[in-house]
């Protein structure tokens, strides 16, 4: 089958994060999301060990998901005096100015037959086709990978065993208004070529 390469190159190009202070606060529809999760699971990645796993949110789902994150906050920098007010603050209220949020794991294979990096690789592919399809339906979304993302005392909440990773949350919104431009510096200063 061919693609209108005109269109696909926009897709590519037009995707933005959008963050929730750029959501209406309208509810998206949950066959949109559940189209993002389906086009995610076609993400590329080696022995077929599919090691994207995913949480979704919403509705009074994400008032769970907000006490949860500001306790664990709470619980694992209270113990090395990092805790921060404001930042406790941000964790019990945002998770409400979303639609849903989708908590992105990574499972390791449990024979361990491939370098982490790879599945690693392979869940980042995943949120890239969520990303995609959530643009195409003209959807806001963005990836968090702030809080308690890295806090090994998160992941038993989201699924996670402790050989597995949480990435972060992709927080999915109507966007209030068009997406602006992006910026990249051009692809040249990254590629080399050797004929
Ligand atoms: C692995 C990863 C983690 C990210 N974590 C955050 C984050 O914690 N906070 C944030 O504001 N944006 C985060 N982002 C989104 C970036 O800010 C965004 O992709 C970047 O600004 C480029 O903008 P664009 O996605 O609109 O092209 C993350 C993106 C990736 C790929």
């Amino acid at each position: 089958m061919n693609f209108n390469i005109e269109e696909v190159n926009q897709l590519i190009r037009m995707r933005r994060s959008v963050f929730p202070k750029d959501y209406t606060g309208e509810q998206v529809s949950d066959d949109i999301i559940r189209q993002m999760l389906e086009n995610a699971n076609w993400a590329p990645n080696h022995k077929m060990t599919e090691p994207w796993r995913f949480v979704v949110f919403t509705g009074d789902g994400l008032k769970k998901l907000a006490e949860f994150q500001a306790a664990c906050y709470k619980e694992v920098t209270s113990k090395t005096s990092t805790f921060k007010e404001d930042r406790y603050q941000t964790l019990l209220t945002k998770p409400m100015h979303s639609s849903h949020i989708i908590s992105v794991g990574m499972k390791r294979d449990e024979l361990k037959r491939l370098p982490e990096i790879e599945e690693l690789g392979a869940v980042y592919c995943a949120v890239e086709n969520m990303y995609l399809t959530a643009t195409a339906y003209g959807i806001g979304c963005y990836l968090a990978s702030g809080g308690v993302t890295y806090f090994d005392e998160a992941k038993e909440f989201f699924g996670l065993g402790s050989d597995d990773k949480l990435l972060g949350f992709l927080n999915v919104g109507v966007p209030k208004g068009t997406t602006p431009d992006g910026r990249r510096r051009p692809i040249d200063e990254k590629v080399k070529w050797v004929h």
